[in-house]
């Protein structure tokens, strides 16, 4: 059948082919050890679980005809509790995981051939979303040489006639954090602009060390009417299948993203969005949270020390999210860049790890350490081994 030109124009997700293929070569026989997850390896703590099945046992299997009125509110209480911005139900829609808030973001505030300033390396889905919605992505270069952050006189040099910029911190696939004195720079340029800010902050709860996360439209009330802000439950709280997410923002966009999605999906389901407000509201939540976070602290530290103990490669440590992002092109002799790399680590090393050309960083490949300390042991031992025999 003839597809359409919108969708011909769009690539698959190459880090969901990466730990399909790894899935497949396991479901084969095959040993592999794979860094190429993008979910937290933890089971979705009871009380989330527990909250979920008491909505289905008790008959919330409908359509949801509340909207998602209880979710929320509970939101709108976790900003002003932890974001420090003060929102009201109307600023807010639940979504089917953080991915659906972008999408239709994108898709209710992009005319043809609009631009979205995107710093690279970037998030795989951000260029896609944008041409599915027919805009067009300007990439703000910053590579290991600028520590993976724009500056405020990046988004003045680059903003030119841009609608939308995009801002992910902490970032997938680089690991990075922005501080809040760099958002803060980053602010003071956007206000000179008239840039929207699209502000992912999907993996907020995921900091490590002293690294201290803000909300970027907390640093300025004037923000609040340009910002959209998207999270999600799946990275903080081991929810990724659930698909549940949501985004704040001006009342008429969050409006208008509504519309959309009633034509669409409708609302997440209302034995989802009960987990979801068990998640927010459950005294246990905090500690439970912590706890992950810890174990991705520690498996981040030792992935770092180790990753940058092999010849040749150069890795930041992480301060957030659970990936790093070492630059490995030293070790590019007999191949011609990331995604042969990853080729061969796959096949020689039986390695899944994720070539960073798909984030738009030749030079890098991604490894995620939401895996156990013995599976990061066991697969840097295998690259090293690899490496020394090239
Ligand atoms: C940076 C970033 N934003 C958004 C998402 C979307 O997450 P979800 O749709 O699972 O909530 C992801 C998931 O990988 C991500 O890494």
């Amino acid at each position: 059948m003839k597809l359409s030109s919108r969708i011909k124009s769009v690539s698959p997700s190459v880090t969901l082919a990466v730990t399909g293929k790894a899935r497949q070569m396991k479901a084969d026989g095959i040993d592999v050890v794979s860094f190429g997850a993008g979910e937290p390896d933890f089971p979705t703590p009871s009380f989330i679980c527990a909250a979920a099945k008491a909505a289905l046992d008790a008959g919330d299997t409908k359509y949801t005809p509340k909207c998602g009125a209880d979710l929320k509110a509970a939101i709108v209480e976790k900003l002003k509790r932890e974001n420090n911005l003060n929102l009201a139900p109307e600023n807010i829609l639940a979504t089917f995981g953080g991915k659906q808030a972008l999408f239709n973001a994108f898709q209710v505030l992009l005319n043809p051939g609009e631009k979205v300033l995107i710093p690279a390396p970037y998030w795989v889905s951000y260029p896609e979303q944008v041409k599915l919605a027919g805009g067009e992505s300007v990439f703000i270069p910053t590579g290991p040489e600028k520590g993976f952050k724009i500056t405020g006189e990046d988004i003045i040099a680059h903003a030119g006639d841009a609608k939308i910029l995009i801002i992910n911190s902490p970032c997938n696939p680089t690991g990075v954090t922005y501080t809040p004195e760099e958002l803060a720079d980053i602010a003071n340029a956007v206000l000179q602009t008239d840039l929207i800010v699209f502000t992912d902050e999907i993996y907020e709860k995921l900091i490590y060390g002293d690294t201290r996360f803000v909300s970027f439209a907390s640093l300025d009330e004037r923000l609040a009417e340009r910002t959209l802000t998207f999270n999600g439950l799946a990275k903080t709280f081991s929810m990724t299948g659930w698909r549940i997410g949501w985004v704040a923002g001006p009342a008429d966009v969050v409006k208008a993203m509504a519309t959309l999605a009633s034509h669409q999906t409708n609302s997440p389901a209302g034995f989802i969005q009960a987990g979801a407000l068990a998640a927010y509201t459950d005294p246990a939540a905090a500690e439970t949270v912590e706890a992950m976070r810890q174990e991705f602290e520690k498996r981040g530290l030792h992935m770092h020390q180790r990753l940058n103990a092999i010849e040749g490669f150069s890795c930041a440590e992480p301060t957030g999210a659970f990936y790093c992002f070492p630059d490995v092109s030293a070790r590019y002799d007999k191949v011609a860049g990331s995604l042969e790399f990853a080729g061969l680590c796959l096949e020689q090393a039986r390695v899944a790890l994720v070539p960073g050309i798909a984030f738009g960083e030749d030079r890098c490949v991604r490894l995620s350490f939401a895996t156990s300390l013995e599976q990061i042991d066991k697969g840097i031992d295998r690259l090293e081994e690899m490496l020394k025999r090239a």
